[in-house]
Order: C-alpha cells, then structure tokens, then sequence
C-alpha cells in the first residue's frame, strides 16, 4: 500500500503495520524484483469507464447549466437539450452504477483497492510523507518517495476531492433527477429529501454545478501529477492503471 515508502539497500521506513509493510519488504529486499501486482482489473476497468462518464457529464453538465442559444424552429424538431440530459443521465446512472461496483470490489478486492476509501489521518508517520511528496511536487527535494499503491498525497487527494465530491455529485444528482421523475420515484423517495436540507432545488444546482468545478480541478492536478510522476518519478504510474502492475526504474 502507498504509505510505506521503501528505499533501496537502507531500512525500510515501514509507515504502517499492516500489509504494506510486505509491499515495501519485497521492494526493498528483493532487488530482483522487476514489478508487483497492484491495481486488479475491476479498479482498472472502473478508472477508465469513470473517467469517461465524469468527461461526458461534465460537457453535458455544462451544458445544462449554460444552455446553447436557441435553435431556429419548433424545440421538438431539435431535441438538443433533450440530448444532452439524456447523455448526462445515462453517464450519471453509469457513473453511480461504477462507484458501487468500485465499493463492492473494496470489500473484496486486494488492499490496494481499498487505498481511495479511507486515509490514515491519525499516523504521524503518514503526515511525513505527505509533507515528503508536497517538497517533492514542489521541487523541493530531489528523490522521491518510492510507493507501491498510491502515495500519500494521491491518496489523500482521491479521497477527499475525488471520492466525497462523486457520492456528493450522486446524490443531489439524483435529487434534481427525482424532481423530473417525480413524487413517488425511488430516486425521489431515496434523495428528495436533500432539496429541502439543502434549501430549494435552486440550491441543490448550484451546489451540483460547484461540484463540478472541485472535480475539475482535481482532475487537472491528477493527470498533471500521473504523467509527471511517469516522468520523473522511480516507478512507473500511467502504464500501471492500464496493466495493473507497478515497474521500478531503480
Ligand atoms: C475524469 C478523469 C479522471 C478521474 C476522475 C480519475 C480518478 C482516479 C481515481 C479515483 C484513481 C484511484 C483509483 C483507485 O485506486 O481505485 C485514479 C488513479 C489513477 N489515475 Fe486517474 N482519473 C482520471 C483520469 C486519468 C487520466 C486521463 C490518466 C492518465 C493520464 C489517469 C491516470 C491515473 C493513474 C496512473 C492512476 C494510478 C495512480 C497511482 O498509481 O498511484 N487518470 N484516478
Ligand atoms: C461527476 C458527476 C457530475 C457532474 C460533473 C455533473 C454536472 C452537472 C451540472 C454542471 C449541472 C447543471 C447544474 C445547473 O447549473 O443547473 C447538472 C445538472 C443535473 N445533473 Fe449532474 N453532474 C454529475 C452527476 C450527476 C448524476 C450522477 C446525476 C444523476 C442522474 C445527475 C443529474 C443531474 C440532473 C437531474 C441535473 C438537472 C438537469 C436539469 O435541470 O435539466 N448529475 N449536472
């Protein structure tokens, strides 16, 4: 797991004791190893598949919120916004389907599935690392940590930006979605209750619409940070969300 960092020919820094210790010992000890196992293959098919119904519903979301100018003639005859909320439903669905199939795959996944889903935050020893990679992104440090699941920034920033902001995003999604479907609706009887908490469906939106703009900016960061860390990192990081397996280059 990301938060044990191991460094080649010295001790292990082993940061938690639980199975990451036997991550960074085999990265450690066994120079001959050439790469481990990490991201199984439903985390890998949910980040792709995810990653493409977040750029759909955020074009369409866009779109909802500043809709395109009129088009000539009878509405009917175009359908556009028709269309478009018809795309940002179906990837909506698709996109809270994929977060209980990720949930469910957590539960009895390997433990790197379940790094996005919670965050050490009482570890001392994890703060440090944190604090080790912002120098490092920062370019403050020359070397950085070597990780076998996420780091320990990646991982913080997948929780508390990607992770809360998506359940947040389905659930007054679901909530604006229940007003079309109306009284009566599962979606309205599981979520109309957050207009009200929320304040008035005008509420609801804007929030939805902010929503979008957080998970846009992590999205900016983390491919900065994916493609970056491929680069200049030890190990690889793009190639290991497409084959699952993470390669040393040291
Ligand atoms: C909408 C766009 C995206 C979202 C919301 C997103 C979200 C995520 C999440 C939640 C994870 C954690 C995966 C898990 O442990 O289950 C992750 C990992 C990862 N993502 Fe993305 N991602 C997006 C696009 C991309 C793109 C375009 C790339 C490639 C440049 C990319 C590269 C990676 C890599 C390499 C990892 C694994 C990082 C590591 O090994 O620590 N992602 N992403
Ligand atoms: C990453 C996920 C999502 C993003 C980025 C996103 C984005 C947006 C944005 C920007 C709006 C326009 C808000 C406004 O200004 O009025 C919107 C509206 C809406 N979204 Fe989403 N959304 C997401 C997920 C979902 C989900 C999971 C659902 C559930 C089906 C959903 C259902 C709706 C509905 C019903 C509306 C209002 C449509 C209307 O008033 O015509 N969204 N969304």
């Amino acid at each position: 797991m990301s938060l044990t960092r191991a460094t080649p020919g010295k001790q292990i820094n082993a940061a938690v004791v639980d199975e990451a210790a036997a991550d960074a010992l085999a990265v450690a000890q066994a120079s001959s190893i050439k790469s481990v196992y990490v991201y199984e293959a439903p985390v890998r098919i949910w980040h792709w598949i995810n990653a493409l119904a977040i750029m759909v519903l955020a074009v369409t979301g866009y779109f909802i919120g500043s809709p395109l100018p009129t088009m000539p003639g009878e509405a009917s005859d175009h359908f556009v916004m028709g269309y478009i909320r018809f795309a940002h439903f179906a990837s909506g669905y698709v996109l809270a389907v994929g977060l209980l199939g990720r949930i469910y795959w957590a539960v009895v996944g390997n433990h790197h599935a379940r790094e996005i889903f919670w965050v050490p935050i009482f570890q001392r020893v994890y703060w440090q690392l944190v604090w080790d990679m912002c120098k490092w992104y920062a370019f403050l440090s020359t070397r950085p940590g070597r990780f076998v699941g996420h780091n320990p920034l990646a991982r913080f920033a997948m929780f508390f930006m990607y992770l809360l902001t998506t359940i947040f995003m389905v659930v007054t999604g679901f909530a604006l979605y229940g007003e079309g479907a109306q009284m009566g609706s599962w979606q309205e009887r599981f979520f109309g209750w957050v207009i009200p908490l929320m304040g008035q469906s005008q509420d609801v939106h804007t929030w939805h619409h902010l929503g979008m703009w957080w998970l846009i900016i992590f999205i900016i960061v983390h491919v900065y940070a994916a493609i970056r860390e491929d680069i200049m990192g030890r190990s690889s990081v793009v190639s290991t969300m497409i084959s699952g397996h993470r390669t040393f280059k040291d």
